[in-house]
């Protein structure tokens, strides 16, 4: 029995690539068959495969039943978390589709799930992205401070979807916990945020996250272990979409 992850897989089958490095990109030339080989080689039945966000290209719900169905007939159980894409997932409607895709497919937010003796807790995430402003030695020399005050807007609401997400998981009596995000746990300057500190504070062994897309965006955050907690990027891009074993 394993668990692995990866995210961004941006699909496309009923929807359009908006994307332009997608489009031209060569790591995202027939992506979607690249995975579903990899996964076949390695994922067995009783494994787990946590997708990490951006599912789906389609605005609606009708719009990304191809890409679900894609999804679906990939190997294991299949855990989704919700990315900055995912608009056919509206945030207040998680049970919803918990409710339609039964037994099939498995949406984490404002829950957990569990694997052997681990809690997997999670949600978005948000991460300051800019504007930052750049000196002529382009050097970092100070950002656009309304957006970064609304970046921190939606991280407390972040926040608050987490906190429920391992307190059900400590509630139902786990001790051990991976914890999920879509976006990065930290800004390009940050060496700490709240989504840091909770994941040390609630005890969290590894914190898995992805958005991070093109080879200039995978160091924007955390890699590898810091402060008791280890940090992989598992966007597809970036693992060549060959799913990462976190257990
Ligand atoms: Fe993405
Ligand atoms: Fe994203």
């Amino acid at each position: 029995m394993a668990l692995y992850a990866i995210g961004d897989l941006h699909l496309s089958f009923q929807s359009e690539v908006k994307a332009p490095m997608q489009r031209y990109g060569k790591i995202w030339k027939n992506h979607e068959e690249k995975l579903s080989g990899n996964c076949r080689r390695r994922i067995r039945p009783e494994d787990t495969l946590v997708l990490v966000g951006d599912h789906s290209w389609g605005k609606r719900l009708s719009d990304c039943e191809k890409d679900l169905e894609y999804i679906e007939r990939l190997p294991g159980r299949k855990i989704l978390l919700r990315g900055n894409h995912d608009m056919f997932w509206e945030a207040g409607k998680t049970e919803k589709l918990n409710a339609r895709y039964r037994g099939r497919l498995n949406f984490l937010q404002n829950n957990f799930y569990s694997y052997k003796d681990y809690a997997l807790v999670g949600t978005k995430g948000i991460t300051f992205e800019g504007p930052f402003y750049l000196d002529r030695y382009g050097r970092i020399a100070g950002w656009d401070e309304q957006a970064a005050k609304q970046a921190e807007k939606l991280a407390a609401r972040e926040m608050k979807r987490l906190r429920t997400s391992f307190e059900m998981a400590k509630s139902a009596g786990f001790t051990r916990f991976i914890m999920f995000l879509h976006y990065p746990p930290t800004n390009l300057l940050q060496e700490r945020s709240c989504f840091t500190d909770i994941a040390e504070e609630c005890g969290a062994e590894q914190v898995i996250y992805a958005h991070c897309h093109g080879e200039q965006r995978f160091h924007d955050s955390i890699r590898g272990t810091m402060r008791g907690v280890t940090y992989s990027l598992v966007s597809g891009d970036c693992l060549k979409w060959n799913p990462k074993r976190i257990l």
